[in-house]
């Protein structure tokens, strides 16, 4: 089965090879006044062990949180996907969310980890077929809002979605809305869509989970640097850029940026980037939503709230959408 993408005008039919992909984004990224670089670039297999490392920092509440609502409630979510479901997880990484829907459901046709990140996903495929021998595993090695392919032979029975980890956040709101109109449409008819979602709170929570003390979203951050520099043949020094993340209120997103120390011309596939000191690459959104401001963007997208949960404290939500 095809899955369409998501930004038909951006983006080809057949996926573009993608090291050429990579060069173009960087060196089209890096050439626009504020300096950009796409948030899904961080997922080499260095950058998903440090996302992992971020998930156990002290400051960094979403994961813990996220996992201690599915460990209340998980049985009343995992009871609302369909009978015999094919459950699609977007963006999957560690397999520790889904875990904690699968142990309440053992009649779920087949599992579809879809990520980026390959070799990753192929770890965590495995070691969750070890857990859950039962199961029909089908990996998808993937970008998500790009065409992509869903394995031959799954069940014709109903396909649920699960999208946990806030990553709906690390898109702009009008994009948030497009990816989940497409999930839709990959999803099908009468589907539903079990998405975990970050909120807004207290700023000094939310600067401090995005810079953690032990400076591992810094080295999350800066390894994109380093992989400019070994898979695009670059002469930057990513010691030669400071890590800075900020909640801006105005846009209730948390920003992450890499800022030039000095000034700077590197040279990247041959071509030349200057940065002025202070300047930054712009690295990562992450939107915080309300429970109402996050039901009105699904609401866009064609889908309709039918449960929502939040950990006592209120720091994240998880949002069950159903679709007509
Ligand atoms: C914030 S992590 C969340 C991982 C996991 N779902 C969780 O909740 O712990 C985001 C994951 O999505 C993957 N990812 C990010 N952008 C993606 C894209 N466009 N297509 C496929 N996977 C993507 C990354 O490789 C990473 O594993």
């Amino acid at each position: 089965m095809t899955i369409n993408p998501v930004f038909t005008d951006a983006t080809p039919v057949t996926p573009r090879d993608p090291e050429q992909q990579f060069r173009d984004d960087v060196l089209a990224g890096l050439a626009a006044p504020q300096k950009f670089l796409s948030a899904k670039y961080f997922y080499d297999a260095a950058g998903s062990d440090l996302f992992e490392a971020i998930t156990r920092q002290p400051e960094y509440y979403p994961t813990r949180t996220e996992i201690g609502i599915l460990d209340d409630q998980g049985a009343e979510i995992a009871a609302l996907l369909p009978a015999r479901a094919n459950l699609v997880e977007f963006g999957s990484g560690s397999t520790a969310k889904v875990r904690r829907l699968l142990v309440h459901r053992t009649d779920l046709a087949a599992y579809v980890p879809v990520d980026v990140s390959e070799s990753f996903l192929h770890s965590e495929a495995k070691a969750l077929a070890a857990d859950f021998p039962n199961l029909t595993i089908a990996p998808v090695a993937a970008d998500f809002t790009r065409a992509f392919t869903l394995p031959d032979g799954l069940s014709q029975d109903a396909v649920a979605g699960f999208f946990p980890g806030s990553t709906i956040g690390n898109f702009e709101p009008p994009q948030a809305a497009q990816l989940l109109a497409h999930f839709g449409r990959v999803l099908g008819r009468g589907a539903l869509l079990i998405v975990g979602v970050d909120l807004v709170k207290d700023k000094a929570v939310l600067d401090a989970a995005y810079d953690d003390a032990a400076g591992v979203t810094s080295a999350f951050n800066r390894n994109l640097l380093v992989r400019i520099r070994q898979e695009l043949g670059a002469d930057l020094d990513p010691a030669a850029f400071a890590h800075r993340a900020f909640f801006n209120a105005d846009a209730s997103r948390i920003e992450m940026h890499l800022v030039s120390r000095t000034a700077q011309t590197v040279t990247i596939a041959g071509q030349a980037v200057r940065f002025a000191q202070g300047e930054t690459i712009h690295t990562e959104n992450s939107y915080k939503y309300t429970v109402p401001s996050f039901r009105r963007l699904a609401a866009e997208a064609g889908w309709t709230p039918q449960a929502v949960w939040t950990d006592p404290n209120a720091l994240f939500s998880i949002h069950a959408l159903s679709r007509a």
